[in-house]
């Protein structure tokens, strides 16, 4: 059901992301800085969770097509489903409002991490490696933005449509902001 490459992708995503020493705040920073850097910093918190947030579509695509395909059919009795295809119908409002989220979770995280990026580091943008992230971040937007929009030809629709569901350029860019928060 779950693809070994997304659910590994999804525990990696979650333990670099989750693990306290990625974006924590750094105790002497906390004693030398006033409101506004702590208000910077809550926002890398949220943007991190929004982060995580947009992921979650990656575990819910075969959750859904599997139940789509079988789950719901073979389990209605187990379930308590009596009607299968109105189960389905449900389901599948269920799944464009998952798409809905992603896209508003995922440009929100990307502008959340922007502000927090200018807040954090201004002025010395002392973590190339985490700004390389935020990037990649930006990166995941535009494209999910041309799959969405209308206007771009169908090539650089599925060109875009590759690059944005592969899992590369998403690797890419946790690690680096991983990476980059831990240098800082
Ligand atoms: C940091 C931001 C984002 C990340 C990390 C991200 C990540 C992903 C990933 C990994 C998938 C593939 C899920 C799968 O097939 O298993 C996906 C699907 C998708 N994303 Fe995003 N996304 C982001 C932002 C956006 C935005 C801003 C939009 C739209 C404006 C968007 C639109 C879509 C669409 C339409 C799909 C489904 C594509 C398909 O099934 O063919 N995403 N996203």
């Amino acid at each position: 059901m779950l693809k070994i490459s997304n659910l590994l992708l999804i525990l990696f995503a979650l333990f670099i992301l989750l693990s306290p020493s990625a974006y924590a705040d750094d105790d002497e920073d906390d004693d030398e800085g006033d409101g506004s850097d702590d208000f910077s910093e809550d926002l890398g918190e949220i943007a991190k969770s929004l982060l995580i947030a947009t992921i979650v579509l990656i575990a819910w695509k075969p959750l859904h097509i599997w139940l789509q395909k079988s789950g719901i059919k073979n389990n209605a009795k187990s379930w308590g489903i009596t009607d299968v295809k109105a189960a389905k119908k449900k389901l599948l409002r269920f799944n464009k409002w998952m798409l809905r989220i992603h896209i508003v979770v995922g440009t929100a995280a990307t502008i959340v991490g922007l502000i927090h990026g200018i807040g954090t580091q201004m002025p010395d943008w002392e973590s190339s490696a985490a700004w390389a992230g935020w990037f990649g971040m930006l990166s995941m937007s535009i494209l999910g933005a041309l799959i969405m929009w209308k206007w771009p030809p169908k090539a650089i629709k599925k060109r875009a449509r590759a690059l944005h569901t592969q899992r590369a350029l998403l690797v890419v860019t946790i690690i680096l902001l991983v990476v980059g928060h831990e240098m800082i």
